[in-house]
Order: C-alpha cells, then structure tokens, then sequence
C-alpha cells in the first residue's frame, strides 16, 4: 500500500494534535463566557476515555453562587456524550493566568478521572503548565467510598 502523502502527519500523533487544536479553541470560546458579575471568564476542554474533546465556559447567576464553573459545563457536557472517564482538562482564562480548578471542580474532576489524569493550562492559546491531578486532590472521597 503506498503512502498518503495528502494527510499532513504530525510526528507527535494525534493526540498531541488534538491537543494543540483545543488549546487554539479555548481563547475564542472565552467570547462565549457568561462571566456578568465577575468579569472572570473561563474556557475548559474536557478529553474522556476516547480522546473527544468537550468544550465548558463559565455561566454565572444574578443568584450568585447558582453560577457554574467552566469545568463543571464542559464535564456535564462530557457526560452528556457517554463519556465516563476524564484523561485531561485544558483550562484557559480571560486574564491569561494560569487557572486551576477550584475546590469544587476538583471533586467534580475526582469523580471521572483515570490515573493519569491532567490539568493543562492554556495561555496566548498554547498550552503551558502541566499538573498531576491526583496531586491536586489528594486523600479524597470518591465513588469507590460508596462501593
Ligand atoms: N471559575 C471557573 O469557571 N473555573 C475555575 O477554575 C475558577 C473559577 C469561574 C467561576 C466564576 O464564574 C468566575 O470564574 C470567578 O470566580
């Protein structure tokens, strides 16, 4: 079988390619933050067992702490498609910070994430630091407490 030389490759494979698209999407889906109280707007990609990526932004409330964090939107997204395994979660701010999930969101990661799961940040929308997410939630309560 001879080569497909019309499919550009990538020698650091597809997921480092989907990767880098997500990490390029993030600053644009930022527009789409409803951040009315806080200003802080915040764009997550959620990667599940089978590579999809599912895409969060931040919804805040007149009621305020009804508002729901990036990650939270892209997990319930994630498991919206049948996804039940969190491999990644790339997270870009308004500011350009570096953002970490919050205490909440952690748990909410805990819930779904395998092993090795990490955290991305995404900033100018390329990805930059990258953080062991069990180092973020060590000791934790988690589904298998109530197996
Ligand atoms: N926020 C997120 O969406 N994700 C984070 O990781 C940190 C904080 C949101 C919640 C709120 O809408 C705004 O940022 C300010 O806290």
């Amino acid at each position: 079988m001879s080569a497909d030389v019309t499919t550009p490759k990538n020698p650091l494979g597809q997921a480092d390619s989907l990767e880098q698209d997500a990490a390029r999407t993030l600053p644009d889906l930022l527009a789409r933050s409803y951040a009315r109280y806080s200003r802080f707007t915040v764009a997550a990609a959620v990667f599940d067992e089978e590579g999809r990526v599912h895409y969060g932004v931040n919804v805040e409330n007149a009621a305020y702490p009804v508002g729901t964090c990036a990650e939270q939107t892209a997990i319930g997204a994630m498991v919206t498609a049948g996804g039940r395994r969190i491999d990644k979660v790339l997270i870009a701010a308004g500011s350009d910070a570096v953002v970490q999930p919050c205490g909440a969101c952690r748990q909410r990661i805990a819930e779904f994430a395998g092993e090795t799961c990490e955290i991305v940040s995404v900033q100018g929308g390329a990805t930059t630091e990258r953080i062991a997410f069990w180092s973020l939630l060590p000791h934790s309560f988690g589904p298998r407490d109530l197996d």
